[in-house]
């Protein structure tokens, strides 16, 4: 049975919804019965997807929005369109993009990245929920995180400060809503793995072939209903290269640096390189 938040004659909405995982999820739950809003600002994808999801899940209604999440006008409209359509039980913050940017540089590429990645997933939970609580019934908010919001690897401190943000804001919000209406609205924090889908493949088309270390989209979109069924908060995606048993001990051994004194990110510090080998060296390969 399905979290009850998804169910038949009920709406969900989802951000960047045209391709990759926030497609296969918006997919996932029509398949499932719900009617739903896809929200991107790439109109000709977004064409493509109402149209494949019109075509598998005949029974139920699509409606495609083009906007941008760094509007507020938009994020207003998808809210009153939403509405509107039906009533809103589920909503996934899933937009993200992964514009590289560092400590000291590329200010710009950090205020658009936390506008897409952070303040859209604030403002569109903040609009929702006030719906979620007056209208009837159960209600979930998805949102979307990355294990590079856990472990935070070097490389691209912007997209890991926003991720780390979504993770918080979604345990407060689990937080709050457990104490004001028990689990008759909850929330999830989504963390995929390594998943194939235009941001980690830009050139990728239909006929592209999938190498053997992503997920697919739709495992990621499969892993967050069948989760979501369960009750779970932290709905976390392994993929073929990193197991549940490696990504364990990644996430040991960051909350270990903290707790032990270590240097930050020391999983990537030469001193300790030879001892997180060991730490994870019994764990089997995928
Ligand atoms: N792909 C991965 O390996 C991976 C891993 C961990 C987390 N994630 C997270 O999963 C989510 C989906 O990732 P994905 O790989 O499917 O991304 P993607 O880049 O393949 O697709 C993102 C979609 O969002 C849309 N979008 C981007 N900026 C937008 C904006 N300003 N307004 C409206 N729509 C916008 C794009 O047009 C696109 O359709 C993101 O939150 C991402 O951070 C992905």
């Amino acid at each position: 049975m399905n979290h009850p938040a998804i169910c038949k004659n009920s709406v969900a909405v989802v951000t960047g919804a045209a391709l990759g995982i926030g497609y296969a999820i918006a997919h996932k739950v029509a398949k499932e019965g719900m009617d739903v809003v896809l929200f991107d600002k790439n109109s000709v994808a977004l064409k493509s997807a109402a149209s494949s999801i019109r075509r598998d899940a005949p029974d139920v209604n699509v409606l495609a929005i083009e906007g941008d999440v760094t509007s507020q006008a938009d994020l207003h409209g998808l809210y009153e369109q939403a509405c509107e359509f039906g009533r809103v039980s589920l909503l996934v913050n899933n937009a993200a993009i992964i514009t590289g940017a560092g400590p000291w540089d590329g200010m710009s590429k950090w205020r658009t990245l936390m506008e897409v990645n952070f303040w859209s997933a604030l403002t569109l939970q903040q609009l929702f929920i006030e719906t979620m609580f007056s209208q009837e019934g159960n209600a979930a908010i998805v949102n979307v995180g990355s294990k590079e919001g856990i472990t935070t690897r070097p490389g691209n401190a912007a997209y890991s400060v926003s991720k780390a943000a979504i993770k918080v804001l979604t345990e407060q919000l689990a937080h709050e809503l457990r104490e004001r209406v028990g689990d008759r609205i909850t929330a999830h924090l989504l963390i995929p793995g390594y998943t194939f889908t235009p941001m980690n493949f830009p050139d990728m088309t239909s006929s592209t072939h999938k190498p053997d270390a992503p997920w697919t989209a739709d495992q990621v979109a499969d892993r967050l209903v069948a989760q979501m069924a369960k009750g779970e908060f932290y709905i976390f995606c392994e993929d073929n290269e990193a197991s549940w048993e490696l990504d364990q001990r990644r996430m040991q051994w960051a909350a270990d640096d903290l707790i032990l004194k270590r240097p930050a990110l020391s999983r990537w510090h030469e001193d300790y390189a030879d001892q997180f080998s060991a730490y994870v060296a019994d764990i089997a390969p995928q």
